[in-house]
């Protein structure tokens, strides 16, 4: 195989683009990981908390769980395919491959399973508070020594190479240097679009990228305006971030996720007069679906200044000994109520695959958080996402395997230009997340998503004059955010149903047309 040229090409490093490597490779392909991130943390899946549910002896209980917190917009096929999978998939990767050490119980059930908001039973594998690293490093180091699969990391794509709706593989930027990438299948991976608002649990990076690609490739992509916001994220000191490769030094607060498992183990949330208010929002309290939570939890902080978790009730630092070390890290005393707000957590929505994760277009797959699969409809149910991209990794892997390579003519580039002006891009990010944040939040005012449009379209085309005239990575992440941001934009408006993550509101008042619009 020529330098450049593999089998399967998987952009992306978290488990759903690591599944879909692993599976290829056991089909005997050669596998290129190309991968932004240049350590473990550059993935969302290292992140992940809470764990990894699975059917256990009760699958249909799942399944319905699954389709209850999506409001009954799950797709049931998907759902099926998702469940039905889970137990195997767990077991021959993650426990059978990997050798995953996932808390055990001290009673019969092997495994110490927890609960998170919307789950009926307990059914969550996890280790401690932070099972997306337990996983994560292990599955990277098997693939790191795998025969068939080279990974490369600090290595982006920028565009498919495409040719009347087939992929032949993408451009990969390395180094400042980008080249075609050829191969018989691609898979997109990219993870989340955390980048397109000022709080979230992503990482750094998280612009939307396979999506963007994927979109302007001409690959149908659907359900973004089901945008996720975890409930509970510790705001306490909310630092200045810097945000370099969005050219964006100061703006994105670093808040850290603490687990809805915490909940699951009888932490309440408590207004900034002191009182528990969940019981008065839903019958499930604290474990109500998570658009229920994070919804009150905003409206609490706007009335009452602040919104608290009370881990009292629990055990916390024998349960979550993980989260006891980031409080103290980030100089939050957790025994008088870790102060928490909504942050971004979560696309549902995505590039539209079949249940082996091909897209619209011949030869190109998408997995994991940027591939919209109809599991999770308009909302997600907790630690069904590591399972997500593992199931449908392991079938477009397996699918994906198998093709001939072909090369065809490669779009040009403009010459490089590395030093995208850090003005340009940290101006722009600032003006997308702005809206993002007012105008396509928690709520959203039919109105404000009209506005939102007009403001994004026109940001897009300043950034696409100057993607017509330069190269450069971070150039191109701000055209995915902006193309991504857009996507998002235009479904929100086109969709009056109130559902999920997509919570109209009436029109009650314009506050945000002299800010946002600026
Ligand atoms: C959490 O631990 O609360 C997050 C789990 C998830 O997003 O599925």
């Amino acid at each position: 195989m020529s330098e450049n040229t593999t089998d399967v090409l998987v952009v992306g490093s978290g488990i759903a683009g690591l599944a879909s490597a692993l599976a290829a490779a056991r089909e005997g392909a050669e596998v290129t990981v190309a991968t932004k991130a240049t350590r473990p943390e550059g993935s969302s899946s290292w992140w992940a908390q809470g764990g990894i549910a699975i059917a256990r002896d009760d699958p249909e209980q799942f399944k319905a769980d699954i389709v209850e917190a999506s409001s009954g917009t799950a797709d049931h096929e998907a759902v099926d395919v998702l469940v039905d999978g889970a137990n195997d998939a767990v077991r021959d990767v993650l426990l059978e491959t990997l050798d995953v050490e996932f808390d055990e119980a001290e009673g019969d059930d092997e495994f110490d399973f927890g609960r998170e908001a919307a789950h009926s039973s307990d059914r969550i594998l996890h280790v401690d508070a932070s099972t997306g690293k337990h996983i994560h490093v292990p599955f990277l180091n098997y693939l790191d020594d795998h025969e068939h699969v080279e990974i490369r990391d600090d290595t982006a794509a920028l565009e498919l190479v495409r040719h009347e709706g087939r992929v032949y593989g993408a451009i990969l930027e390395s180094d400042g240097e980008f080249e075609p990438y050829y191969a018989g299948a691609t898979i997109l991976a990219t993870g989340g679009i955390g980048d397109l608002y000022p709080r979230t649990t992503n990482p750094d990076g998280s612009t939307g990228d396979g999506i963007a690609m994927a979109a302007l490739a001409g690959a149908e992509v659907t359900d973004m305006e089901y945008i996720q916001f975890h409930p509970t994220v510790c705001v306490a000191g909310e630092a200045r971030s810097a945000s370099k490769r969005s050219g964006d030094a100061a703006e994105r607060d670093s808040p850290f996720l603490v687990s809805e498992a915490v909940r699951g183990e009888g932490a309440v949330l408590r207004n900034g007069d002191g009182e528990r208010f969940m019981p008065d929002y839903h019958a499930d309290a604290e474990l109500a679906p998570r658009d229920v939570v994070a919804r009150a939890v905003k409206t609490e902080r706007d009335e009452t200044g602040e919104v608290t978790l009370d881990v009292s009730p629990l055990d916390f630092e024998g349960e979550f000994p993980d989260l006891v070390d980031k409080c103290e890290d980030h100089g939050v005393d957790w025994e008088d109520g870790i102060p928490v707000a909504p942050a971004e957590h979560f696309l549902c929505g995505g590039i539209d695959v079949d249940d082996r994760g091909q897209s619209s277009l011949d030869r190109l797959y998408a997995v994991g958080e940027c591939s919209r699969t109809g599991v999770h409809g308009a909302n997600r149910l907790a630690s069904t996402s590591l399972l997500e991209g593992l199931v449908w990794g392991l079938r477009a892997g397996e699918d994906a395997a198998g093709n001939d390579v072909e090369t065809i003519e490669a779009p040009e580039l403009l010459e490089r230009d590395p030093e995208l002006p850090e003005n340009f891009a940290r101006e722009k990010f600032h003006r997308l997340r702005r809206v993002m944040d007012e105008y396509i939040g928690l709520e959203r005012d039919p109105d404000d998503l009209t506005r939102a449009m007009s403001v994004l379209r026109r940001l897009k085309g300043e950034v696409d004059a100057y993607t017509r005239t330069r190269t450069s990575r971070s150039l191109y992440e701000l055209r995915s955010a902006s193309v991504t941001s857009l996507l998002i934009a235009r479904q929100a408006a086109e969709n009056d149903r109130s559902v999920g993550c997509h919570h109209l509101v009436e029109d009650e008042q314009d506050p945000a047309e002299s800010t946002a619009d600026d």
